[in-house]
């Protein structure tokens, strides 16, 4: 973990306007004064997103939700003080003081009180809301290490904090809290069942019904290799097929590999229990690509807990063309 002149030096350029990358449970965040318009624009120039896209405010803890929300709904406070902090990303109506370079322009903000020793440490240190998207150029794979953000983002950053492979593995899941009925805009490390559980009752996804929204986009989360997916029984096959093209193939799926995959295929992983599986999924699409792969053969997890997150991401993996 990162020291305490590290991450003082790191909350001072925060404080400066400077843009640090850093851990999260989740994936590593590209983080920002969520307060100051300038770091921001800066943030989405390095990001290279379009600025109507919105980005996450990660906050040291859930008493700071008052300062940057209003009108926060009962279930919502519940929920907060029950996950937070953790992998749970809550949309409100936002506060008068939030900057329309947070929200892109809407009337909501997002926050999150992440749960990793050295992200709230820098949150404190800087003494505010840090605003971070995941810290990969838009529209490609988050990272999960501090070497894939440094792989990706290069000279464009101050300063990298570097703890380790984040735990977690995939993005926060995203909850509208805007209306009675809270719903699901992208599922995430917290798993629908668990939301459930704590709300008691179910809590749906919505149909893409958020505008705007990147993580949402069909097409996301995308290495350069090509992803389809596939039924276990058809791995083997698909594989030999794309090598007799001259198209080298990479396998991931859940629990062992399906038998009579071809010698010359990457076999990337294969775990057995769905968190594993969302763990290492984005540095695996990048080993992938690292190793020259064309086309990622994988087989999703079912689609629960954590699972669906992982099979979420692979289908808008998957939905890239081109
Ligand atoms: O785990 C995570 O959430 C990571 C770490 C760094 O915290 N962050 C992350 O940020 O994934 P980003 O910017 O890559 O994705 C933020 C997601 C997007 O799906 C975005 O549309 C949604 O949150 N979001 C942010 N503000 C929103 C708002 N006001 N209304 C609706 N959705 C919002
Ligand atoms: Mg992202």
């Amino acid at each position: 973990m990162p020291g305490q002149a590290q991450i003082a030096a790191a909350a001072e350029i925060i404080r400066e306007g400077g843009l640090v990358a850093f851990p999260t449970e989740t994936v590593y965040g590209l983080g920002a004064d969520a307060a100051n318009p300038a770091a921001l624009r800066r943030l989405y120039a390095v990001k290279r997103r379009p600025p109507s896209h919105p980005v996450i405010v990660h906050l040291a803890g859930a008493g700071e939700i008052d300062e940057w929300a209003r009108e926060v709904p009962d279930f919502a406070r519940s929920l907060a003080a029950a996950c937070w902090p953790g992998p749970l990303t809550l949309v409100l109506r936002r506060s008068p003081l939030v900057p329309d370079e947070v929200t892109g322009g809407a009337d909501t903000v997002a926050l999150r009180v992440p749960d990793q020793a050295t992200a709230l440490a820098l949150i404190a240190a800087s003494g505010g809301g840090l605003a971070a998207p995941s810290a990969n150029r838009f529209g490609r794979v988050s990272p999960t290490t501090a070497q894939a953000v440094r792989e990706e983002l290069d000279g464009d950053v101050e300063m990298v904090l570097d703890d380790g492979p984040c735990r977690v593995g995939v993005e926060s899941t995203v909850l509208d809290c805007t209306s009675a009925r809270p719903q699901i805009l992208r599922p995430g490390g917290l798993p629908a069942e668990e939301l459930a559980r704590l709300l008691g009752f179910e809590v749906r996804e919505s149909a893409g019904a958020g505008p705007r929204a990147p993580g949402t986009l069909p097409s996301h989360y995308a290495p350069s290799a090509v992803v389809e997916l596939h039924e276990r029984t058809h791995v083997a096959a698909r594989a030999s097929e794309l090598l007799a093209e001259g198209r080298l193939p990479a396998v991931l799926c859940q629990g062992p590999p399906p038998p009579g995959i071809p010698g010359g295929a990457l076999l990337l992983a294969s775990p057995v229990d769905p968190a594993d599986y969302a763990r290492v999924l984005y540095a695996r699409l990048r080993e992938a690509d690292a190793r020259g792969a064309q086309v990622i053969i994988a087989v999703t997890p079912a689609p629960e807990g954590i699972g669906r997150a992982v099979a979420d991401r692979l289908d808008r993996a998957a939905a890239r063309r081109g």
